[in-house]
């Protein structure tokens, strides 16, 4: 089992300023990380809040059930600190993904507070940027 989990406004994928994010919808990108599941043979729930607490919540699930992460922390990454420490627990890979790259965008999303305690990150390949991710968690579990 590999969890995709998804902070704020990206359940608005394909409406949310599509030139930054493409005009794949929410939905395109569930069914993207399923299909990538299927193809390397690892279950994947997809999940998504725009609540800090909720997400707190399902990192520590993670942590308790040994559960690799995929994780789009949104706009969370450039502020919360409590999403840091919750992920500073993990006890599995936990892969930070962004769909643009933050780092050629405004100032304030040049930091992540996240990205610290991440196993790595991978950022700017549109929704390729998740299923880079799962492919990389499953290379990391074959080793
Ligand atoms: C994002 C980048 C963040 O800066 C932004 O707040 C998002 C989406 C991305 O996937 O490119 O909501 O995480």
């Amino acid at each position: 089992m590999i969890y995709v989990l998804n902070g704020p406004n990206l359940r608005r994928l394909g409406t949310r300023e599509p030139d930054v994010y493409g005009a794949e919808t929410f939905a395109d990108l569930t069914e993207l990380c399923k299909a990538t599941g299927r193809e390397l043979g690892v279950e994947v729930e997809v999940r998504q809040t725009d609540d800090e607490a909720t997400m707190i919540g399902w990192i520590h699930e993670a942590a308790d059930g040994k559960i690799p992460v995929v994780l789009n922390p949104a706009a969370f990454t450039h502020y919360s600190y409590g999403l840091r420490d919750a992920i500073a627990q993990r006890t599995a890979p936990l892969v930070e993904v962004h769909i643009s790259n933050p780092a050629a965008r405004e100032e304030f999303r040049h930091n992540s507070v996240v990205a610290g305690v991440a196993t790595g990150t991978i950022a700017g390949f549109g929704l390729r940027s998740y299923v880079l991710a799962l492919h990389a968690i499953m290379e990391m579990a074959s080793k």
